[in-house]
């Protein structure tokens, strides 16, 4: 098979990540006989420093036109970086919003799963480690307070700001379909998120979810308020299987979600449409201080070629054979700094991306 990936470097510690992913497809593709072009992109601040804007028209015909769009992290440091002198809509991640609505990827899917040889870098109790957990965050991405009419005015020489939250049953009923699709080859468990007991988008998102799950009657529903979700995330994270919520929620809640994992390095992510078509990218930041160094965890990322493989080109054992490398790689005491632990081996970015590729 043919791949044609649109694929952004970014800023940070995005290239140095990019260049380990691109290093085991390389391999899987030379072990299953299949070619892969790339068109690199620019987007964020490397985008700002060339075009003056975090995202041109141009490339996102580009990543428009290929069969996926794989990613490394935009953005600097928000306090130094004279990205963030610029005007909001300007700023590095306003590449990242627009690409999102622009390709229509609607669904963001951020799994956070705890890898047995890493239980030790989870914060939580151990009785509550041991049990282990492995859930997905199905995450609604364009639409919300993200999206909704914002300002700011004085009145009466007071400034006021304004940001609204809007859904649509449509745009509600197209994400919970894609978590009982999801749910259906997983554990069978949906837990949707909101906060019905104070905001009308809440018991809207309520009312269509329910109406969705009559389709699933295979599947387990049930609601929880976001705050006893942020709850439930550190006392039994065990319990959730799919978790299903709207864009600001999701935001926060897959932050917490991928701290209990204690290895936000290792946590990858895909936004897709309604087709097969993907943007995949790891679940953390681009992490300015180390970038550079070499010193990276770029498995996020090597993790998000392998979900752009499964959802994008259908490729279910190219997929597992990097994830059985990683593991292998983990099994074998390898670490980059950010998981290292003691008699571990520690490794730099580009050795571990090595490894993998190595293992496949
Ligand atoms: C994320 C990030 C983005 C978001 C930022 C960079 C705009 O935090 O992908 O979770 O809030 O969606
Ligand atoms: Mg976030």
């Amino acid at each position: 098979m043919e791949l044609h990936i649109a694929c952004i470097g970014g800023d940070g510690i995005g290239p140095e990540i990019i260049a380990e992913a691109k290093k085991v497809l390389a391999k899987v593709c030379e072990k299953y006989q299949h070619t892969i072009e790339y068109d690199d992109i620019l987007m964020g601040g490397a985008s700002i420093d060339v075009y003056g804007v975090p995202l041109t028209d141009e490339t996102i015909q580009i990543a428009k036109s290929a069969d996926a769009v794989l990613m490394g992290s935009i953005g600097g440091d928000t306090n130094t970086s004279p990205w963030y002198q610029l005007e909001p809509g300007l700023r590095p991640e306003a590449g990242l919003l627009k690409i999102r609505k622009e390709l229509n990827l609607f669904a963001n899917l951020r799994p956070a799963v705890l890898f047995p040889q890493l239980a030790g870098a989870c914060p939580l109790k151990e009785e509550i480690s041991n049990a282990g957990f492995d859930m997905l965050i199905m995450r609604e991405l364009t639409g919300g307070l993200y999206f909704g009419e914002r300002y700011t005015t004085v009145e009466n020489g007071i400034a006021k700001a304004v940001d609204t939250l809007t859904y649509t049953e449509e745009e509600i009923r197209r994400i919970a379909i894609k978590a009982f699709e999801i749910a259906r080859v997983r554990r069978k468990k949906v837990t949707s998120v909101d906060k019905a007991n104070v905001l009308d988008s809440s018991r809207l998102w309520r009312k269509v979810v329910n109406e969705v799950a009559k389709d699933y009657p295979d599947v387990a529903l049930e609601h929880m308020l976001v705050d006893n979700c942020a709850m439930q995330l550190v006392k039994d994270p065990a319990q959730f299987d799919v978790i299903l919520t709207e864009n600001m929620f999701g935001d926060i809640l897959s932050d917490e979600a991928s701290m209990v994992t204690g290895s936000i390095g290792m946590l990858a992510s895909a936004s897709m449409n309604d087709t097969k078509f993907g943007l995949y990218e790891p679940s953390h930041g681009s992490a300015p201080d180390i970038a550079g160094k070499n010193i990276a965890n770029p498995i996020a990322t090597i993790l998000s070629a392998a979900m752009m493989l499964k959802y994008s080109f259908g490729m279910e054992e190219e997929s597992k054979a990097i994830e059985t490398a990683i593991h292998k790689v983990l099994s074998e005491g390898y670490r980059t700094a950010d998981i290292m632990s003691q008699d571990k081996k520690k490794v730099s970015c580009s050795e571990m991306g090595t490894l993998v590729a190595e293992r496949i």
